[in-house]
């Protein structure tokens, strides 16, 4: 297992929808280690493979700062079968280091998928591993935290995302 690169805002494979897994070979379970340590490193508790430069659709996620292995979900091919309830929390993301807002989100989910060794896969997620669910979707829909946001708000963000991703690089 080695750590990847995350990549931050403004890498393009982060606003592009991820592929459906069709095979689960030994590079994806290579993915899949190096993702969740990754995760523990950075630290997180989420991160979709389009944050490490893969196109694939699956995502790690780990709600316990202890990083407890039996609380480690690996999610292939997420669809989404139930959702409800709502709460705002702050949220961070880390492809944009630093930078943290209040998001609403529903306060229950369901997701199906795959696990790692292809089996169908469900599982429910409240408060904080809802959260992660669908902040983990929306970066495999090549969406942001932002991209939740009012419009007002995500413009006074997206003024400073700009100026500390992009003008900083030149
Ligand atoms: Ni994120």
């Amino acid at each position: 297992m080695a750590p990847r690169r995350i990549v931050t805002y403004g890498t393009p494979i982060l606003r592009q929808r991820t592929r459906e897994v069709t095979e689960l070979d030994g590079e994806l379970q290579q993915l899949i280690d190096d993702m969740v340590e990754t995760m523990y490193a950075a630290p997180g508790v989420g991160l979709a493979a389009n944050q490490v430069g893969s196109p694939h659709r699956l995502f790690v996620a780990n709600p316990t700062d202890s990083h407890d292995p039996s609380k480690l979900l690996v999610v292939i091919n997420p669809e989404v079968v139930e959702s409800d309830g709502e709460f705002a929390n702050e949220e961070g993301c880390l492809s944009i280091p630093e930078f943290r807002e209040t998001v609403v989100r529903a306060r229950r989910m369901v997701l199906r998928g795959l696990d790692r060794e292809g089996r169908p896969l469900e599982v429910e997620g409240r408060d904080l591993l809802a959260r992660i669910f669908q902040h983990e979707l929306d970066h495999l829909n090549g969406l942001f935290f932002l991209d939740r946001l009012s419009p007002a708000k995500r413009d006074i963000l997206g003024r400073k995302l700009k100026k500390a991703f992009f003008e900083s690089a030149t």
